[in-house]
């Protein structure tokens, strides 16, 4: 259902100074986002008339997150306080009935948890309803001071604090409906009366009680949900909760997760069922899974796109590549930007890829570079193989069909082609395209010196008996 009388505030214009960052709080990324894209997010499916985010410190990026969701920006520059980027948004709101106010530090809160606040908003018939909660530990935290078991009189912030309102553990979320028409002539009553001389939107508050409004107090049933980040610590404490509750929705949905809070995964990400993910995993960014893969300890994925049954050994690093069904990379891999195994390939331990394509069945099986480069299927590449793929002005591509036998240590100098079935002697050094079914075979030929070694020991005995006593002693020393 739509809310169309109904404008949502985010309020983002401050610098954070408790962080003590040159990024401004709201961009600091808790959960796989900055802050204030959650919180943006949350609104959507709110369906309000307008999301309007009041920006200032860094003004240009923030709009840049929010802007994406058609959130419209307003500048409030300088930032004097919560209340006055309430009116510097007031021309924004045009004529809605209800605003939603919602911090951008506070990005744990859900959408449910909206909804029901604007329902108790309506049906109270209320000037103002607060989402509040009762914290153990409550510092940090403007207090709700009741008036009765069901109205609000005032928001004092901590700072403020009479002592007798030491013990109030019901604090502000920061998170409120306002009827709009209530809130104005309000809020022009607030004075910059704190240390700061800033305007306190929770100062309204009690302007709005006096004036005998209905201030109403919705406490959330997840206290957790309103954390807001002030400093490094709770940007932390937010991230481990999205975190835990985006591995809770996995292993919901059929993921085994050992050790599950060592494993780190984004939002975005997709893991289909009975895939087990091990101790000290990352899976980043736009990543998906298919069904039954196993990714070992230590491994980090970064948009990348995996088939099912692929198995994924310790310590492995794969960005933005393809891995079709049934393969194996690892351990100690790093799959760079276009690698593609197709189905059935492997990739063993300490080989790094990059734009290449590993057609079916094929293996790369260690301590190996592959750039650039485009292989069959049921090819073998053996140890220590490199694809020069750089002159040291452009890069170049090395073609290798279907299956191609490459020996050890060889070096494929591209633009290079081998053709089907080819073999090449290892240690060789490739300039040359090397022709379907034949053997490339390019280093310098053995030679074996019959009894040189025999001959060159008796050389060096006899060397060392002719050798001064002086000298001698003086090793010795
Ligand atoms: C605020 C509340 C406090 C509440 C807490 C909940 C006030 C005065 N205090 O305190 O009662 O318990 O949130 O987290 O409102 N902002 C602007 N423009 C400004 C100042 C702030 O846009 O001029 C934005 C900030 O970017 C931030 C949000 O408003 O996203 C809240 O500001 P912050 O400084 O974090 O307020 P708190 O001290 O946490
Ligand atoms: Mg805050």
């Amino acid at each position: 259902m739509p809310n169309k009388d109904v404008v949502m505030v985010i309020l983002a214009a401050g610098k954070g100074t408790r962080l003590k960052s040159s990024l401004a709080k709201v961009l600091h990324p808790a959960g796989g986002r900055p802050l204030v894209e959650h919180v943006v997010r949350c609104c959507l499916p709110l369906k309000p008339k307008r999301i309007v985010a009041v920006v200032g410190h860094q003004a240009e990026q923030v709009t840049a997150v929010v802007e994406p969701f058609e959130a419209q920006s307003v500048l409030q520059q300088p930032q004097h306080g919560t209340g006055h980027a309430m009116l510097v948004a007031k021309r924004a709101l045009g004529n809605a009935k209800i605003a939603i106010v919602l911090p951008g530090d506070a990005p744990l809160i859900r959408t449910e948890t909206l909804k029901s606040m604007l329902a108790t908003h309506r049906s109270g018939n209320a000037a103002a309803t607060i989402l509040s909660a009762v914290l153990a530990d409550p510092s940090g935290y403007g207090r709700i001071v009741r008036k009765s078991e069901t109205q609000v009189g005032a928001i004092v912030e901590e700072s403020q604090l009479a002592p007798e309102q030491r013990e109030l553990n019901e604090i502000n979320s920061s998170i409120y409906c306002f009827t709009l028409a209530k809130l104005w002539p309000a809020l022009a009553k607030v004075k910059p009366n704190n240390k700061h001389r800033e305007i306190y939107l929770t100062d309204a508050i009690a302007v709005l009680a006096s004036s005998g409004e209905t201030v109403l107090a919705q406490i959330a049933s997840d206290s957790r949900e309103v954390l807001g980040c002030n400093t490094r610590a709770d940007v932390a404490e937010v991230d481990r909760i999205f975190r835990e509750r985006k591995r809770q929705e996995l292993m919901a949905a059929g993921v085994t997760i050992q050790l599950p809070e060592t494993v780190l995964i984004d939002p975005e990400v997709s893991v289909g069922e009975d895939c087990t993910l091990e101790p000290g995993v990352q899976l980043l960014g736009n990543t998906k899974l298919g069904t039954r893969c196993t990714i070992q300890t230590g491994s980090v994925l970064y948009n990348s796109l995996l088939g099912d049954d692929v198995l994924v050994k310790a310590h492995s690093l794969i960005e933005e590549s393809r891995l079709d069904a049934k393969t194996i990379v690892g351990p100690f891999v790093r799959l760079r930007v276009g690698t593609h195994l197709k189905a059935g390939a492997r990739v063993g331990n300490f080989v790094e890829t990059k734009k290449a394509v590993i057609g079916e069945g094929s293996k790369v099986p260690h301590l190996s570079y592959i750039g650039d480069a485009k292989l069959g299927s049921k090819t073998n590449i053996g140890a220590g193989t490199i694809t020069c793929n750089y002159d040291g002005v452009n890069k170049h591509q090395t073609t290798i069909g279907n299956r191609v036998f490459v020996g050890s240590d060889s070096v494929l100098v591209a633009p290079v082609r081998i053709g089907d079935g080819a073999y090449i002697a290892a240690g060789s050094a490739i300039t040359e395209n090397v022709p379907a079914e034949s053997l490339g075979i390019a280093r310098g030929k053995q030679v074996n010196k019959k009894g040189w070694a025999a001959k060159k020991r008796r050389e060096i005995a006899a060397a060392s008996h002719g050798k001064s006593p002086r000298k001698k002693s003086k090793k010795r020393r």
